[in-house]
């Protein structure tokens, strides 16, 4: 289909979910149409931020449930709250659920964030003033590996690791050699943008060699791990830190898996340590999300999540695009915008005109930022791969910009339309 060839569509139709907007509209106008039009942006354009998804409205209803109402400090059957008889079971199930899901044998789900788990692991296990070994920043640590603008920077000695400057992948000699020079408290692998899996039994045997404990930031890649179509951390790490929205599409929060020897420090990092009353409603839509996550449905999605990656990596090269590491295992890839003489910044500015949304992102060599874009959205909506197609068609034209814009917006919006993120019933 040429990119160019559409007059412009408008806005598809967007049903509200959930039975009280309505009465929040009477209540608070003001605010139900920001929720209105939030829902109308999210199904009027190409969601590619690497980090989101679209949750089921199961999880919405829980996130949206008197269980809001519910102050509930401490852990099941023992809480400094009365009236938790229901969100206790909430939350057994929720526990439950993810350590059958993840094969672990201690979950936490009360991490009100992934920053909030990671600020956990570090509470369980280390002191301040610790050195620890993480990804470096500008190559795709989070802010919680050592950011100075980050408790982490803050409070530990942080050294980063970076990943090879032509290839894009993680040098495990390298970091093994930064282990024995800075013998680390806890060694740290997971990224924001690393595209490709990351080799934990390789991160366990430099943990070991200094005598370090292993933590994996698997926020990025546990959805993919629940569905079978991403290695496990679990087998390997000491402590397994994960958000539960990305590509495992529940809500937004964090969550903590380890063994049984370290269950007790790490529910104590949790609350009281740095955390106050969990949050049941948000604990509940977790639980509903694990069970999605448990299905034959879930599986197949995260397969087709990653070929639509693959797909849209190969689709975007072939148009130009420098994909970091040539490709990509994941939800996620990273691209170089050079070739079309952007700098990263203009470039997402020209795809959001066209409404396609994403992120840019540090790219491994020198000082170059690029385009970070994931598939965990599109996917949901039940885009495949000739969609990725379409996608990278309308992608390289909005960057060239030889298309005339409003005409582009249209041509996303003809493709979005046909795939609805909240169908009507
Ligand atoms: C690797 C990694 N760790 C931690 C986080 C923090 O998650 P949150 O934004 O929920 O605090 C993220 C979020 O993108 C992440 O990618």
């Amino acid at each position: 289909m040429p990119v160019t060839s559409a007059a412009p569509a408008a806005a598809a139709p967007v049903r509200p979910f959930g039975p009280d907007v309505d009465a929040l509209r009477r209540q608070d106008p003001e605010l139900a149409e920001i929720l209105v039009a939030e829902l109308e942006r999210q199904s009027d354009g190409l969601q590619l931020i690497a980090a989101e998804n679209f949750t089921s409205t199961a999880v919405l209803t829980a996130l949206g449930s008197p269980l809001a109402n519910k102050y509930a400090e401490g852990y099941p059957g023992s809480r400094h709250h009365g009236g938790c008889e229901f969100v206790d079971v909430a939350e057994r199930i929720a526990v439950d659920r993810a350590t059958a899901l993840f094969g672990a044998e201690h979950a936490n789900v009360q991490p009100h964030s992934g920053s909030s788990a990671v600020l956990a692991a570090y509470a369980a296990l280390l002191r301040p003033g610790d050195t620890v070994l993480a990804m470096g920043l500008p190559h795709g640590g989070h802010l919680t590996h050592g950011s100075p603008a980050n408790f982490s920077g803050r409070w530990f000695e942080f050294v980063g690791y970076g990943v090879d400057a032509e290839s894009g992948l993680i040098d495990y000699e390298q970091i093994l050699a930064l282990a024995r020079t800075h013998r680390p408290k806890a060694v740290v692998c997971g990224s924001i943008s690393y595209p490709r899996h990351i080799d934990y039994s390789a991160f366990r045997d430099i943990a070991d060699d200094v005598g370090a404990y292993l933590i994996a930031d698997a926020a990025h890649p546990m959805g993919l791990v629940a569905g079978g179509a991403a290695p496990s951390p679990v087998p390997y790490a000491d402590v397994v830190c994960a958000t539960t929205h990305k590509v495992l599409r529940g809500p937004r929060g964090g969550m903590l898996l380890c063994g049984g020897d370290l269950a007790e420090r790490i529910d104590r990092a949790v609350f009281p340590f740095t955390q106050g009353g969990a949050q049941m409603h948000t604990i509940a839509a977790k639980a509903v999300a694990f069970g999605e996550a448990a299905t034959p449905a879930f599986t197949t999605y995260a397969h087709k999540v990653v070929a639509n990656a693959r797909a849209l990596a190969a689709e975007l090269t072939a148009r130009g695009l420098v994909i970091t590491t040539g490709g990509t295992d994941t939800h996620l890839l990273t691209a170089d915008t050079g070739r079309y003489g952007l700098d990263a910044r203009t470039a997402r500015g020209r795809l959001a005109a066209a409404g396609l949304v994403l992120d840019t992102c540090a790219l491994p060599h020198g000082d170059v930022r690029g385009l970070r874009l994931g598939t965990a959205a599109v996917t949901t909506q039940g885009m495949g791969t000739e969609e990725m197609t379409r996608i990278a068609e309308l992608f390289a034209a909005a960057l060239r910009s030889d298309a005339e814009p409003n005409r582009l917006r249209g041509e996303v919006r003809e493709l979005v339309r046909r795939f609805p993120p909240y169908p009507s019933r």
